[in-house]
Order: C-alpha cells, then sequence, then structure tokens
C-alpha cells in the first residue's frame, strides 16, 4: 500500500518518477505526489487523484532538476487530500520525504515535535518524520540526523528523503515496508517494487528491514541503522517491461487472466515433466520437504485470494499426501494463540511476499520454532527471504489489484507439493499418481481451452449486468472456488453484493434471501457430489432464483437445470479450480466492465496490503 520512488541521475526527472510512479500505481491511487530538486531548493506538487492527474497539473510547470522522489497513496492517517499527499516537508521546505508504511508512535512524536515549535500541514503520521529528521539536523549531519529520526519510530516504513543540503544524495529506509535500489548507469533508483524500474534496468538491489541507504548517481551505500556498511551485489531480474504493460489490452486484469497458460507453464517448468514420474523442487525446498513426516502438520497461511488457493491447497493435501493440514487467514492466525512448534511447517501463500499479516504470521510461527515453507511469486520478497525455502510461481508481474493467474499458479505450486509428498510418503498407487502427473502437465492446454468461453461469457454478463446481489455456490474443492468467485466479483464491481458459500450451506440461511431473479452461480463441473449440486440447483430454481451454471463439457444433461451454461474442458476433480477460476475472472472481469467499474483500480483497494 502506497508506492514510493526516488531517483537521481539525469533530466528530465519528472518523467522518470511519473513513469515509475505510473507502474507503481497499483499500490495507492487516491493521492500523488513529487518533490523535485534543483539550484532552487526543493518544489513540491502533490494532489488527491490519480497519477494521471498529477501529471496534468505538472504540465505547465517547468521543472528540471536531476534529483526527486514521487509517491502514489493508499490513505491510512488523514483522509485523500492535496495536503496529506505525500511528498512532506518539514518547516523550512528544506527536505522532504515519502513513506510507504505506518508510524504507530507519531502522536507522541508529533506532541514532541510541536513543544519544540514545529509546525505540521497535514494529518498524517508520516510529516513527524520530515519535523524529526528537521530537528536532528540541527547538531548531526543529514545522514546521521536520518538514522537518528528512524531509531525513534515505532512502526512500519519504506522512505525515500531528499534535502537542500544534501543535493547529490537520496536517502532511503526500510523496516516492514518492501524497497528495492535499481542500479542503472549513471542514475539509480529507489522503489517499492521492481516494475517501477523495469523501463530503465534490471539490476536490482534488494534491501532488508533496518537497512538504510545514501544513493548518488553513481552507486549507493547501505548501512544498518548505526551506520555500519553493508555489503551486496545487485542480482538480475528476469522480468521484463512486457510484461509489466497492458500490451494491447484494455486492463491488465484482462491481460492477467489471458496469460494464464503461460503462467501456470513458468510454475511446472523444470519441475514436472511428463516423461519422468517424479517432481523436482530446488534444494532447500526438497531438504525442508524430506524432513517433513506423515505425521506432521502444516498450517497454511495466508490472505484473500491466496487464502483461497490455500483451502483448495488443504483439501488436495490431506486426500492424496494423507497429511492433516489447517488452513488459517493470517489475520486471525496472528492473534489467536494456535499451537505450532518444531514439528509444524507453516506454509504461507502469498503473491507479493509482502501482506503484512501473511509476514506477522510467518514471523510468530518461526519464532515457535516451525518451519517455513513458502509460495511465492516475488523475488527477494520479505516473505521469500524469511521463509526456510521458497517455491516461486514464476507467474511475472502481476499489476491488476484483483488477482487472477498468481492464484491459478499458487494452485499449480499446490499440487506439485502434493504430488511430491504423495510420492516420497508412499501415500498414492504409483499409477494414480501417474495419472495426476499427466493432468497436471495438461492443465496450461486446459486453460487455454477455458479462456475460449470469453464469446459466451460476455453474453451471460450482459443478461446479468445489472443485478445488485449474486451468490457462488460449490461443493468440495470447488468452495473455494464459490468463494474467490465472489470476491473476483465484489472487489472489481463494488456495485454489486457478491458472496460464495458451501453450496451445502444454503439451506442453513442464505437460501432465505433467494427471490425471482437472484443470479446464483454453480459450479457443477464432474465430481463425487456433482448430484449433490444438482439438488441444490434444483432448490435454488424452485425458488424463482436465475442460476448460471459451469459444468463439464460434454454434460448432456445439465442444460435443463441451467438457466445459463458455461462449458468448461473436463478435469480430474482436484484440478478444477484451476479450469473454473477463468471463467470466473472472466465473468466478473465483463460484468464490471458493463458497468463502467475502474477495473484495474477499485476503489478503497490496493495491490499489496503492507499495513494490518
Ligand atoms: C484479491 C487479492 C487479494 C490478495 C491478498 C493477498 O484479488 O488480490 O485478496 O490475494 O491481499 O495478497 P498476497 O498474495 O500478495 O499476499
Amino acid at each position: 500500500m502506497c508506492g514510493i520512488i526516488g531517483y537521481i541521475g539525469k533530466p528530465p526527472v519528472v518523467e522518470t518518477l511519473l513513469d515509475g510512479l505510473s507502474r507503481l500505481e497499483y499500490r495507492g491511487y487516491d493521492s500523488a505526489g513529487i518533490a523535485v530538486l534543483n539550484g532552487n531548493g526543493i518544489r513540491v506538487y502533490k494532489r488527491a487523484g490519480k497519477v494521471k492527474d498529477l501529471r496534468a497539473t505538472l504540465q505547465h510547470q517547468s521543472l528540471d532538476g536531476h534529483v526527486g522522489i514521487s509517491h502514489c497513496r493508499w490513505a491510512t492517517h488523514g483522509v485523500p487530500s492535496d495536503i496529506n499527499a505525500h511528498p512532506h516537508v518539514d518547516c523550512r521546505g528544506q527536505l522532504a520525504l515519502v513513506h510507504n508504511g505506518i508510524i504507530e508512535n507519531y502522536a507522541e512524536l508529533k506532541a514532541k515535535l510541536l513543544s519544540q515549535g514545529h509546525r505540521f500541514q497535514s494529518q498524517t503520521d508520516t510529516e513527524v518524520i520530515a519535523h524529526l529528521v528537521e530537528e536532528h539536523a540541527k547538531r548531526l549531519s543529514l545522514g546521521e540526523a536520518f538514522r537518528k529520526a528512524l531509531q525513534e519510530l515505532r512502526g512500519s516504513y519504506a522512505l525515500a528523503l531528499v534535502a537542500t543540503s544534501d543535493p547529490n544524495h537520496v536517502y532511503g529506509a526500510r523496516c516492514g515496508s518492501p524497497l528495492i535500489v535499481g542500479v542503472g548507469k549513471g542514475e539509480m533508483f529507489l522503489a517499492s517494487d521492481v516494475p517501477a524500474v523495469l523501463a530503465k534496468t534490471r539490476r536490482v538491489i534488494y534491501l532488508n528491514d533496518q537497512e538504510v541507504i545514501e544513493m548518488s548517481s553513481s552507486g549507493v551505500q547501505i548501512m544498518t541503522l548505526e551506520g555500519k556498511p553493508i555489503k551486496r551485489k545487485p542480482s538480475q531480474v528476469t522480468w521484463n517491461l512486457a510484461s509489466a504493460q497492458k500490451e494491447g489490452y484494455d486492463h491488465f486484469m484482462l491481460k492477467e487472466i489471458h496469460e494464464q497458460p503461460n503462467a501456470v507453464e513458468q510454475t511446472l517448468f523444470n519441475r514436472l515433466a511428463s516423461t519422468a514420474p517424479q517432481i523436482t523442487f530446488d534444494r532447500r525446498t526438497t531438504t525442508l520437504l524430506n524432513r517433513l513426516s506423515p505425521d506432521e502438520r502444516i498450517v497454511i497461511l495466508a490472505c484473500g485470494t491466496a487464502y483461497h488457493a490455500g483451502m483448495v491447497g488443504e483439501y488436495m493435501l490431506e486426500e492424496f499426501a494423507k497429511i492433516p493440514v489447517d488452513v488459517d487467514l493470517a489475520s486471525e492466525f496472528r492473534y489467536r494463540g494456535i499451537p505450532v512448534d518444531p514439528n509444524t511447517t507453516v506454509l504461507a501463500i502469498t503473491q507479493s511476499g509482502e501482506t503484512a499479516d501473511t509476514l506477522a504470521g510467518v514471523r510468530l510461527a518461526k519464532s515457535q520454532g516451525a518451519k517455513i515453507l513458502s509460495i511465492c511469486n516475488v523475488m527477494g520478497s520479505s516473505i521469500a527471504r524469511e521463509s526456510d525455502a521458497v517455491i516461486y510461481t514464476h507467474a511475472g508481474p502481476e499489476i491488476a489489484v484483483a488477482s487472477t493467474k498468481a492464484y491459478t499458479s499458487q494452485l499449480t505450486a499446490l499440487y506439485l507439493l502434493t504430488l511430491y509428498l504423495a510420492k516420497s510418503h508412499g501415500a498414492l498407487d504409483p499409477k494414480r499418481w501417474q495419472e495426476l502427473a499427466e493432468g497436471l502437465c495438461r492443465l496450461p492446454e486446459l486453460i487455454e481451452k477455458a479462456l475460449s468461453t470469453e464469446r459466451a461469457i460476455k453474453l451471460i454478463a450482459r443478461r446479468y449486468a445489472s443485478a445488485r446481489d449474486f451468490y457462488y455456490l460449490g461443493r468440495r474443492y470447488n468452495f473455494p472456488s464459490a468463494m474467490e468467485g465472489a470476491l473476483k466479483l465484489k472487489e472489481i464491481c463494488p456495485t454489486i453484493h457478491a458472496e460464495g458459500y458451501a453450496a451445502g450451506e444454503m439451506k442453513h440461511g442464505p437460501i432465505s434471501l433467494i427471490r425471482k431473479g437472484w443470479p446464483v452461480v454453480f459450479l457443477a463441473t464432474d465430481s463425487p457430489v456433482y448430484e449433490k449440486v444438482i439438488s441444490n440447483i434444483e432448490e435454488v430454481r424452485a425458488r424463482k432464483g436465475e442460476c448460471i451454471v459451469i459444468a463439464s463439457e460434454g454434460n448432456k444433461t445439465i442444460r435443463r437445470h441451467a438457466d445459463a451454461l458455461i462449458a468448461v474442458p473436463k478435469t480430474e476433480e482436484l484440478f478444477s479450480p484451476v479450469i473454473v477460476a477463468v471463467p470466473l475472472q472472466l465473468l466478473a472481469y465483463h460484468i464490471a466492465k458493463l458497468n463502467k467499474c475502474d477495473i484495474d483500480q477499485p476503489p478503497n483497494l490496493a495491490k499489496s496490503v503492507t499495513v494490518e
């Protein structure tokens, strides 16, 4: 939540900062701002609204300079407004900073600074940092003052700071919020995430918590809060710029939905070959998994869509690998005292690797001796680095706020994990294992076929776009799919209320709401509970609800139960959550498009939830 950028190098700095900022806008988009440093001091422009609004404001300004910082905001303290937008400055306007995170002790710091005569302009927690640095800089050099101020902060931050007293440096620091350094030729970047710098460089240094940087146009010095130097070499990022651009699609979400065959193929790549009856993971993952005994417990931690992947993971690990699994929302796990110990393996599932609750859950479990395995998309992210082993999904950057390809590639990683453990624990007959492995290899091809439902889905979307409530129902492996389908719709189409339930739960309450024309999306692909789902469909139809049914191709009888039908490729039941995810995502997308919603940047949301 919130994106920050710092830049030092060549003019035009404004264009560089705005371009990078537009690639970070998925992190927050209620306000944006920029500060540029040149021989005439610091000039700050900021306003409520999106990066395009800031760009329009800047159009008539001539802002030269070779150093600057910028920010896109997701409000925590203080409503979205011009004043509360970042950058924030000190009393004299001689230093400016941008911040991602929350300063928990800001009220007490602010009271002290007010008593020392500092004047505040905004309601934000961030502004205290500017004044705190200003206060310390009365006695110390800027770098020392910055570090001294950081030592007084409680909470989370990624920061970038510029000051007129030191025009040849950008200062930065991280604690609990992501921050990377992009290493260019004669130019250097500081950013919340890699896509912000991809147009300029693929050489990146990942910073750790409690690290501070001093960046010039020719290099960067990394140090501890106490100023002790740290050496770290840049890594080469494999993502390219094209993967962070829309490439002709109307929205990132649609592009990412269509990227799923490739994303899943990347997750499988080098890990499963149809010819060899085995799953291969990297050395650390293999070591961790080989130490896991069948009576050991796995606790899956995740939030949102990743939690839905975790729910499917629980079903498959228990059914095929015979390992007891608990799946918990990370935001609950961290506060409810669930016992974990060295006999527990915690499996954290996260696209960004930065979700605050998941990270806190991982840290808590680690402190109690649990081993941490993560399924993660972003290399070098906090959770990836704090895990004992990582299964990277390699899905490429996911920019749209609504998670699509990250979800199906997380499921794919869970299939790999399940098959690996099923084999190493001898839990599955080899012939059955081989059948499942072959089914898994075919997933990219089946997703491609599922994408061809888009034309039919556009028509269905038109029919139901004006509905204001939806239910999504499924059983067993597709109960999580129902939750995920509902989440997709409500997050990108905020005028619609959608809920996902286990179909068998309808009669315990939710069915009372069904009335004429209420759309209910049913997941009725082939499974041992198919007939039970049909009974649930009939229960809804008896109350005049409208049933949009997603069923397996070749099902000749389903039409008579469906008001609208989406036929998807046949597959083993455990793989069906991947296949049905595609029409669920497309349905949400096209309904949201017809409702003229801001699909890639829905109100009140941000992609990477780095605050509690
Ligand atoms: C929904 C969505 C969120 C994320 C959740 C976890 O489409 O994107 O629910 O799934 O915030 O994020 P990660 O996977 O980055 O931990």
